[in-house]
């Protein structure tokens, strides 16, 4: 059973490497264009299987075009074409359907749009005279003249990757697929986040610049970031030395094979570079098995033993659901209070933090709060941190830590403490109450399926040393490969 369910992705993606190179040997009548002037159009062709190329770079290792992916969804994408991995995508705020008749433009501005919704994408820039996909992967709007000007560059709008040379700023942020998480530079570092709906997000991974080659100045300028070739990923302040440099595994051997750097759908950072046929992984940003705030559910326990994730309330039938938002609105005080010895958070270096004399009062400070989901008291330093998110990333620590946790809705059982019903009527408390049961109940399905799904990974991870997550053995080129043959079975 096991065995099969690992063996499916790669059956799935060869099957899906035969389609899709069926698919562009069957569309070879129209190869796609090397430049697009203004004027062009072109309508989506759903007898693509997977990608539909509308312009290509001058080697043939990118194309633009439209994507399918999660099976039903269309992007408008770059692919690098010997894996099939997109290596940017436009990233609308609603994805278009692959069924539909979605359109793509060029007028001076790149427009994607749809006969039902209208434009659903577009470029800010007005007046390019053409559009054109560099060897790097660049796509750029540019106007013609001398020199040629740059309007528009999709180097300056990363989805989830970077790839080697693309410069990458404080404006801009990668963001995973499935838009969780998110990396950005700061002053002097470079952070990955939970995109929990919170401003500022709650960071889980920090990497400081080590200024060991050149100082950061103040008032010289913002840091950035850049993938090198010879296998770093080096942030600068100006182009005479870099002022960090976080080296991959193939740090100056020099390897000429592209090299990228993903934010993954599990929350991980991890570079690869292509050494002609695959992607060889040479870089991970989190190791440790309960790093990654993809490592076990919310109110999940996470340790190095096993089973890795328990439940804080030690239920064994589920634990408890996802929350999201926070607890300042009108039923700000509707919550009961789970707490536990023993704990800490994965994250703590990162979180704020304050000296109080006791436990008491650290909860104290959560409780009236209604922006603090949670906080880890450590009794031996008298430092309590503060959640400002829905409880995640909890590890075993002493048993000097103690967790205290809030729990939205009403008190769930006979013997749980704390908690006050609030000002709430019985009518809504009702409604509440059937809301949070059938939201139980489907996470419950979620969670068996989850579960499955971890265990189905643990034998892999422990041995292989990988990170942890749903997706922990499958490097992201064979996770997109999934997504690309999900669509498939269709
Ligand atoms: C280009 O097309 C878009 C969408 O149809 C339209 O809003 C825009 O005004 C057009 N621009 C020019 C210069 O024609
Ligand atoms: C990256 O930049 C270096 C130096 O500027 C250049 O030699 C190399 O061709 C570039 N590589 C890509 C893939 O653009
Ligand atoms: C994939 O599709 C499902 C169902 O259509 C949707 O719920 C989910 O948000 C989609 N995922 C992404 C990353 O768009
Ligand atoms: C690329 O890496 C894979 C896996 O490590 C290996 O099997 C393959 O031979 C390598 N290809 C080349 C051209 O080095
Ligand atoms: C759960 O079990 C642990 C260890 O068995 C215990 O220390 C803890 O108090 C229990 N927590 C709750 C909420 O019952
Ligand atoms: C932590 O708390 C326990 C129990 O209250 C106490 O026995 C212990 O001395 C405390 N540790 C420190 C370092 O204060
Ligand atoms: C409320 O708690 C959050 C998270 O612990 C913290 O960041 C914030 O500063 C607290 N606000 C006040 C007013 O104490």
């Amino acid at each position: 059973m096991m065995r099969v369910e690992k063996m499916l992705p790669s059956i799935l993606c060869l099957v899906v490497s035969i389609a899709a190179g069926s698919a562009w040997v069957g569309n070879a009548a129209s190869l796609p264009a090397k430049q697009i002037e203004r004027g062009f159009s072109a309508t989506h062709d759903p007898s693509y299987s997977e990608f539909q190329p509308l312009l290509a770079d001058p080697n043939g290792v990118f194309s633009l075009g439209f994507l399918r992916f999660n099976s039903t969804q269309l992007e408008l994408a770059v692919l690098h074409l010997p894996s099939s991995v997109p290596v940017w995508c436009a990233n609308p705020a609603r994805p278009a359907l692959w069924t539909g008749s979605t359109s793509f433009s060029f007028n001076g501005t790149l427009v994607l749009s749809d006969p039902e919704t209208g434009i659903i994408w577009s470029t800010p820039t007005a007046g390019g005279d053409r559009l054109v996909l560099l060897d790097s992967s660049n796509l750029q709007i540019q106007k013609l003249g001398d020199p040629v000007d740059v309007l528009w560059r999709s180097f300056d709008f990363p989805s989830d990757t970077l790839v080697q040379n693309q410069t990458f700023t404080s404006k801009a942020a990668l963001f995973s697929t499935n838009r969780r998480y998110s990396m950005r530079l700061g002053s002097n570092y470079f952070a990955l986040y939970m995109e929990v709906g919170k401003d500022p997000a709650p960071m889980y991974w920090k990497h400081t610049a080590m200024e060991a080659r050149a100082q950061i100045v103040p008032g010289e300028g913002s840091i950035y970031a850049r993938v090198e070739p010879a296998g770093f990923l080096g942030m600068y302040q100006n182009e005479k030395a870099p002022v960090d440099v976080l080296p991959f595994d193939t740090f100056s051997r020099g390897i000429s094979g592209l090299r990228r750097l993903t934010l993954e759908p599990d929350g991980n950072l991890r570079a690869y570079y292509w050494n002609g046929s695959t992607w060889v992984r040479d870089f991970t940003a989190i190791t440790e098995p309960c790093g990654l705030p993809s490592a076990c559910g919310p109110y999940e326990l996470c340790s190095t033993g096993e089973p890795r994730c328990k439940c804080l309330d030690n239920s064994t039938d589920g634990c408890l659901p996802a929350d999201s938002g926070d607890l300042c609105g009108s039923e700000g005080d509707d919550f009961w209070v789970l707490r536990r010895k023993g704990v800490d958070l994965v994250n703590r270096e990162l979180l704020g933090f304050q000296k109080v004399g006791s436990l008491a009062e650290c909860e104290d400070s959560c409780e009236r709060n209604c922006s603090c989901w949670g906080a880890v008291f450590n009794n031996a330093t008298g430092y309590c941190y503060g959640m400002d998110y829905p409880i995640r990333m909890v590890v075993e620590g002493d048993e000097g830590k103690v967790g205290y946790f809030k729990v939205r809705g009403n008190a769930g059982g006979g013997g749980r403490e704390g908690g006050s019903a609030g000002k709430s009527t019985r009518a809504a408390l009702l409604v509440i109450g059937v809301v949070i049961f059938a939201g139980a109940a489907g996470f419950g399905v979620y969670q068996v399926r989850n579960r499955m799904r971890m265990i189905g990974g643990v034998d892999g991870s422990m041995t292989e040393g990988l990170a942890p997550g749903p997706y922990k053995d499958l490097n992201s080129a064979s996770f997109r490969s999934i997504e690309l043959s999900n669509s498939f079975k269709k």
